[in-house]
């Protein structure tokens, strides 16, 4: 019996590993994703449009660099990818899949 238990316990531990395992393989494939389609534009410092047009949109309060924010949630990303949002174009699955688009997310909401 308790031999039994062992084994499942040992199993909780091994699928536990596995999906942080898994959440870090997503996040890693999210910031490839970022860094291709995203970057150009959304990345750190004052050439940037997407982050210059949020530091002015926000005006200072919410931090415009997005990989850095806190506050972003799946649903807005995606919505904001595959609709497009003032002079960001949107993305299509042939260029941006579901699978990519997860992984995004995921990366974008990891803290
Ligand atoms: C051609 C430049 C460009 C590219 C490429 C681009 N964006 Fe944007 N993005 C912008 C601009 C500019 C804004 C701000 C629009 C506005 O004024 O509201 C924006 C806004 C956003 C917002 C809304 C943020 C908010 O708080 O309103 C999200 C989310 C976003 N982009 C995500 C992405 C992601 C993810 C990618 C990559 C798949 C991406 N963007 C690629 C230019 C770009």
């Amino acid at each position: 019996m308790m031999r039994i238990l062992g084994f499942a316990m040992a199993g909780l531990l091994l699928t536990g590993a596995g999906s942080a395992w898994a959440a870090g393989e997503l996040e890693a494939q999210g910031r490839e994703v970022f860094a291709h389609w995203c970057e150009p534009c959304h990345g750190d410092g004052p050439t940037f449009p997407g982050t210059t047009a949020l530091r002015a949109k926000y005006e200072g309060k919410i931090e415009p660099v997005l990989s850095k924010r806190g506050d972003l949630t799946p649903d807005f990303i995606k919505i904001n990818v595959r609709k497009g949002v003032s002079v960001m174009p949107f993305f299509r699955k042939t260029e941006i899949s579901d699978q990519d688009l997860e992984a995004l997310a995921a990366y974008l909401t990891r803290q």
